[in-house]
């Protein structure tokens, strides 16, 4: 089922979300739904707050086409070890559509999750992977990609969500 994705500027998307206890049916859900939602999108990460759930769950995909998919899920993320050697990525986020910014990270990461089988999972990414990993683990403590660029270009973008959602809003 495709979830609607909240749009910037929302509380919700502000909050630092609680980690997930056990992996119950309805997570299970939870996480086909957002892969679901954000291939629909499409996009290559969502983050469950993203859909109004504030709870520690990512999924992923970052596989270019015609390479075989990869759907990843990853419950309670957690960066276990970042790179000193930084790279620039143009980032855009589903909650902030068709806005998008240079964002400067550690090219490569380790990241530890539980998988939705409860088997813990450990991998390091580089690229793209790297660069979503870490957007989307921002998600999960309330921050967006916006947060890491000056304050006018930051209200620019918000302003035009702000209108974005008032339009969105009239058409309903
Ligand atoms: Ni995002």
């Amino acid at each position: 089922m495709i979830r609607p994705i909240l749009i910037h500027p929302d509380p919700r998307l502000k909050k630092l979300c609680e980690p997930v206890g056990d992996i119950t049916a309805e997570i299970g859900r939870l996480a086909e739904d957002m892969l679901e939602t954000m291939y629909d999108a499409p996009g290559v990460g969502l983050a469950a707050p993203q859909v109004g759930v504030m709870r520690r769950l990512i999924v992923l995909d970052c596989t270019k086409d015609p390479a075989p998919h990869r759907p990843l899920v990853m419950v309670n993320p957690e960066i276990t070890w970042a790179s000193e050697d930084l790279s620039t990525y143009e980032e855009g986020c589903l909650s902030i559509p068709e806005q998008y910014a240079e964002v400067e990270r550690p090219a490569e990461v380790r990241v530890r999750w539980t998988a939705l089988d409860g088997s813990a999972q450990e991998e390091q990414f580089a690229g793209l992977w790297s660069t979503c990993a870490q957007h989307e683990i921002d998600h999960l403590n309330g921050r967006l990609f916006i947060d890491f660029l000056g304050p006018l270009k930051r209200q620019m973008i918000t302003r035009k969500m702000e209108k974005l959602k008032r339009e969105r809003a009239r058409q309903v």
